[in-house]
């Protein structure tokens, strides 16, 4: 049987989690150290944005520390190879790190936004961002202060780029989950929506997540082994 040529891959915290990025909902995952109420929402910017800043300043300063893992070098390359035969690799990230650009992926839609940028909550001026924000920045194009946040999704906000990535999960030959818990919506019921468009749909994850049971088939284990795995047996299928 030929190899799928069209391919959507979400990912999330799990593939980087061998990269020393910590995931959400592990034992020791960034939700059992902080309340997500306070440092993921509107209302908790709202309320405390010295604190909101600190948090994301510090997962910004740690990514020159942190490297891509077999897994995204994997990706990357199967994004290269569908390319060179014609077909595509679209990948859509719940991750705000930029490993998988770091790899060298480069059709990636990054929903829960990025780290390495900011947004101006009074002019929505978005930039990229390597510094630590600050309740004292002043937005170069509308000249305000106090508006500037991280380029990040928060609870009670909207995902970006939700058509592109659907349009594209519609049409894939192969929908594939890697290191995601499958408990934070949209991202969580696209495996779903690929079923019902009979797009088959594959989990690599180190264990089943809470949606296991809507895949067609799945791979346990970590990421940096099962994704290669399962690259070069999708590249030796030609
Ligand atoms: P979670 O912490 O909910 O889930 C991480 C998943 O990765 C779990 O299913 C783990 O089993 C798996 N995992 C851990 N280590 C792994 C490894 N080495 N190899 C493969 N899998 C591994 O994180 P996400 O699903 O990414 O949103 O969370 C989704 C969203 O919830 C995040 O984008 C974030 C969070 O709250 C916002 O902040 C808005």
């Amino acid at each position: 049987m030929r190899s799928p040529q069209n391919v959507v891959v979400l990912t999330g915290s799990g593939v980087s989690a061998e990269s020393g990025v910590a995931t959400f909902r592990d034992q020791d995952g960034v939700w059992a150290k902080y309340d997500y109420r306070e440092v993921a929402t509107p209302q908790g910017f709202a309320a405390n944005p010295e604190l909101v800043h600190a948090f994301y300043n510090d997962r910004r300063r740690a990514l020159p520390g942190v490297r891509p893992n077999a897994a995204h070098e994997a990706l990357a390359s199967l994004e290269r190879k569908l390319a060179e035969q014609g077909g595509r690799l679209t990948l859509v990230t719940q991750n705000v790190d930029d490993l998988h650009e770091r790899a060298g992926s480069e059709n990636i839609l990054h929903m829960h936004g990025e780290l390495k940028k900011s947004i101006c909550a009074h002019c929505g001026d978005v930039r990229v961002c390597d510094d630590d924000l600050a309740t004292t920045l002043r937005c170069t194009v509308c000249g305000r202060t106090g508006g500037m946040r991280p380029y990040v999704v928060w609870f009670g906000e909207i995902p970006r780029f939700m058509d592109e990535a659907m349009d594209a999960i519609l049409s894939a030959d192969l929908f594939v989950s890697i290191g995601t818990s499958g408990s934070v919506y949209p991202a969580a019921g696209f495996a779903g929506e690929a079923r019902l468009a009979g797009v088959p749909a594959m989990e690599l994850n180190l264990e089943p997540s809470e949606n296991a049971h809507v895949f067609s088939d799945s791979r346990y284990g970590p990421a940096t082994q099962v994704v290669p795995a399962w690259v070069e047996e999708v590249s030796a299928k030609g």
